[in-house]
């Protein structure tokens, strides 16, 4: 079972419905979803009233359908949050934190420069490099593509959490053995990655490995090292 990633392929939509007006089970076709999420995004930019006036023009969202916080999208009252910052909490490494963040605060630099946790490295931004590899609710995440917001309520693990006072981790002491690290960017990300391989199967085959690990690039090539700690892993881990 691979890193639970969304892979490019994923983004992209099947060809049968790229120009044409087709509709999912919601009954709502891609056209109207776009104006649904274009209207949804502008509210929280705008005021009520100026927001109800610039989108007078759209069938799906009329002066009735903005009230406050909330808006009208495809049928269901949503909340709407921001611009501005709103008090969250977080449950990070078995601790609690709390901060005002805008909504748009990715967790990434939330646990970065809210809360001086940057063993997740912001290398990518993007969702591809894996540097920023978290555990939320034991699945692994990237950081960089989560929203902070959508993270509350959830146990949140970092690589900060690994140590114990000066004791390596095994997986970080396995590192350290079998010199899977240069410039050491990608090695937390990895090593949480790991962490999940190992969680769901202490005992991976290299296969195993290779999947769970796919989401994770290291620019140096340290990608044997990393195996052959998992491996050391494997052999000495309890099942
Ligand atoms: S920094 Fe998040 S995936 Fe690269
Ligand atoms: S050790 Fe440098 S990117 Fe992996």
């Amino acid at each position: 079972m691979g890193n639970q990633y969304p892979k490019r392929g994923d983004l992209s939509r099947d060809a049968s419905s790229r120009g044409g007006e087709s509709e999912d089970s919601s009954g709502v076709s891609r056209r109207e979803f776009l104006k649904i999420s274009g209207a949804s995004a502008a509210a929280p930019l705008l005021a009520g009233s100026l927001l109800a006036g610039s989108l007078a023009g759209e069938s799906l969202v009329s002066e009735s359908l903005v009230c406050g916080s909330t808006i009208l999208a495809a049928g269901e009252v949503v909340p709407v949050y921001g611009p501005g910052p709103l008090p969250m909490e977080f449950s990070i490494n078995g601790k609690e934190y709390k901060a005002n963040l805008e909504p748009r605060v990715t967790l990434l630099d939330a646990l970065r420069d809210q809360f001086d946790l940057t063993g997740a490295k912001r290398v990518c931004d993007r969702g591809e490099c894996g540097a920023c590899t978290v555990l939320v609710d034991n699945r692994t995440v990237y950081a960089c593509s989560l929203l902070a917001i959508e993270a509350q309520g959830r146990q949140i693990l970092t690589v900060e959490s690994l140590m114990q006072r000066s004791a390596l981790h095994p997986i970080q002491q396995a590192f350290v053995d079998h010199d899977a690290s240069q410039c050491g960017f990608c090695t937390p990300g990895f090593v949480v990655a790991c962490k999940a391989v190992l969680d769901k199967n202490p005992k991976p085959t290299v296969d195993d490995i290779r999947r769970g690990l796919s989401g994770n690039f290291c620019r140096c090539g340290t990608y044997h090292g990393i195996q052959q700690a998992m491996a050391q892993l494997a052999l000495t881990q309890k099942t």
